[in-house]
């Protein structure tokens, strides 16, 4: 995605999903490692192991830089196991250019992308149901508006973090696993 490097080839590497909330990183993660037969991690139930709280009440109680501190480990962890996995990242993680780095020498990185308004339209169910996991939508404000201003800041960090981009605006999540399979071209196992 940046010009400088060549997209790795082979499947002996992490797979790691990033993008906004709402780009579908946890159930497409989660078809996936279905389909390639390997573990599904999560960064942001990491956290919750390491930390011991949800992520709404760490954001509540210590902050968010509490927060992508904890986070930084998690992607580390995650990163460091050499039992490849299909790993979701939390849609800040790649703010940190450390785990940008970490992210594209360890594993293939592929760019859930979708229109905000299917981001706003994805997460609201989810905000409905709890407001504990995504507290930087709980302002107030209208999620829209505020996915809006957040797509614009992370996009480059997005853009330099990527090796390959999955566009998942109009598909179900199998639908965008499948997509995902076609484009990175690794062999999926027989079941
Ligand atoms: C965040 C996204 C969330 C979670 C935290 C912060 C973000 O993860 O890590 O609420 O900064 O975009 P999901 O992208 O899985 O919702």
């Amino acid at each position: 995605m940046n010009g400088t490097e060549p997209v790795p080839a082979d499947e002996f590497r992490h797979l790691v999903l990033i993008g906004m909330m709402g780009a579908g990183k946890s159930s497409v993660g989660r078809r996936l490692a279905l389909r390639l037969g390997r573990h599904f991690v999560d960064t942001d139930r990491l956290v919750e192991q390491r930390a011991g709280k949800t992520v709404g009440e760490i954001f509540a109680v210590d902050g968010e830089a509490a927060f992508r501190a904890v986070e930084a480990q998690a992607v580390r962890d995650a990163l460091d196991s050499d039992v490849w996995a299909v790993i979701a990242f939390g849609g800040g993680a790649v703010l940190d250019p450390a785990n940008r780095d970490l992210a594209r020498e360890a594993a293939l990185v592929v760019w859930l992308q979708a229109p905000v308004r299917e981001l706003a339209r994805r997460v609201s169910a989810s905000l409905r149901r709890s407001t504990g996991a995504r507290p930087l939508l709980t302002s107030g404000r209208p999620p829209e508006a505020v996915l809006d201003r957040m797509a614009r800041d992370r996009e480059e960090s997005y853009r330099i973090a990527a090796h390959l981009v999955v566009d998942t605006a109009g598909r179900s999540p199998s639908q965008v696993a499948t997509a995902v399979l076609a484009a990175i071209g690794w062999e999926v196992p027989a079941r």
